[in-house]
């Protein structure tokens, strides 16, 4: 039993929290998350209007300014953005720096680091004309970035955004616009987007838009305490987002589907799983704060179905997991656990059906939640309690 007043005489009182499960670092107005009830709210309006009835910029204006915008104000966001998507020569220069195999989270992240260099204005925001230009600036940027990133693992030329097409439209076709496998090319050479992949593209950019103080965007407002630049913080936010715990769990349930490969071999998986002694997890499923289910699991999982014949969704790999939700939801482990699906076990067969490959799925979640970073981001800032983040230790050594 240690007594925690040896360590510190002076403080009234100390909390020993590790992973900081009911440890609130701060206050906010911007999401709001009922674990047990399954519910999520961005600035008070459900997950699911968002999802259903509007756009992914929509849902990036009304973190960023409180309220869903009107008809013109859209018009001049997408505009600004549209704008703002080209990247600096200079930069696009650094990708020849990264080994042709590099992760494109590895490319993304220091690219994001670097951009910081171009814009050394956004180290001092003195009004909310600041603020926003350094806000959609990021925005616009990182779907280049990503796709640039990912084309250079492929070692192919990059595709620039093309101001006529819209975010997520621009997105894909700076991905995909490459004459290979099954794609199939328009005549000005780039793969044909269909509608209803940019509508699917879309629903998870805004189900990925913020998700209150995770562990990246701890990180992210624990890098903004210490002053430094906006774009440090979320290519920081970005590192901590790769971890298979939190983003990069996407990338590895599919891995993990694959490597299951047929619904017979379901049952062992769960064993192990199950087995104390073997640290395989079933990825996609548990959550620190959903004790219910995940809202965001429950829109994708209906997505999913809705969108299977038209987007050609992998069949056998949706039987397996769905074997896998099947057993996991009905056995005495995972209920006591309060173990269910979480968002990124829908992800990854939507996103291979839009030809994604899976080293682009946490890419995909980083541009979805770059707006929730930087909206943290500026709360923090403009919020006059934020102190620098430094949490304390248990000192149990000699
Ligand atoms: N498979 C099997 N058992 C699990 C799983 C899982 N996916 N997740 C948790 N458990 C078990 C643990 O072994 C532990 O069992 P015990 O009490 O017998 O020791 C218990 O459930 C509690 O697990 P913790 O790791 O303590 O829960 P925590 O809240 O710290 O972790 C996390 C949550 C990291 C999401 C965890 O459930 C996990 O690793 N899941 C798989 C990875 C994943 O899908 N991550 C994405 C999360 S969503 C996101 O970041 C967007």
């Amino acid at each position: 039993v240690v007594d925690f007043r040896t360590f510190f005489p002076d403080t009234g009182m100390f909390t020993y929290d590790p992973g900081y499960t009911s440890t609130a670092s701060c206050s906010s107005t911007i999401t709001f998350i009922d674990g047990s009830k399954g519910e999520l709210r961005y600035r008070g309006i459900p997950i699911e209007t968002l999802a259903t009835e509007h756009s992914y910029l929509e849902t990036c204006y009304l973190l960023l300014n409180e309220h869903l915008p009107g008809k013109e104000e859209l018009l001049d966001f997408d505009l600004e953005l549209r704008h703002r998507a080209y990247i600096h020569e200079g930069l696009r220069t650094l990708f020849n720096a990264f080994p042709d195999n590099a992760h494109p989270m590895a490319t993304l992240s220091a690219t994001v680091t670097a951009l910081a260099s171009f814009h050394k204005e956004h180290l001092t925001l003195d009004n909310e004309a600041d603020f926003h230009t350094m806000a959609s600036r990021i925005l616009a940027k990182i779907p280049t970035i990503a796709a640039f990133s990912y084309r250079h693992s492929l070692g192919i030329p990059f595709i620039q955004p093309n101001i006529e097409l819209s975010f997520t439209e621009n997105f894909l076709t700076m991905m995909r616009a490459y004459p290979g496998g099954k794609m199939k090319l328009t005549a000005n050479g780039h793969s044909e987007i269909k509608e209803v992949e940019v509508r699917a593209l879309d629903t998870i950019f805004t189900l990925h838009a913020d998700h209150e103080q995770n562990a990246s965007t701890t990180v992210v407002r624990g890098v903004a305490s210490t002053g430094a630049h906006p774009y440090v913080a979320i290519a920081s936010g970005i590192s901590a987002l790769w971890g298979r715990a939190h983003g990069g769990a996407n990338e590895s349930v599919i891995a993990q589907l694959e490597m299951i490969g047929s619904v017979d071999r379901v049952e062992e998986f769960i064993a192990r799983a199950k087995d104390p002694n073997d640290d395989f997890r079933l990825m996609g499923f548990g959550h620190r704060v959903y004790k219910n289910f995940d809202p965001r699991a429950k829109i994708l999982k209906t997505l999913q179905d809705e969108l299977k014949e038209e987007l050609d969704l992998d069949s056998h790999l949706m039987e397996i997991a769905g074997r896998i939700e099947e057993i996991a939801l009905s056995d005495e482990y995972f209920i006591s656990r309060n173990l269910y699906p979480n968002i990124d076990f829908y992800t990854g067969i939507i996103l291979t059906a839009l030809q994604i490959p899976k080293n682009m799925f946490t890419p995909i979640f980083v541009i979805g939640r770059t707006v929730g970073w930087i909206t943290q981001w500026i709360e923090f800032k403009k919020d006059p309690t934020s102190k620098i983040a430094r949490p304390r230790q248990l000192y149990v050594g000699k």
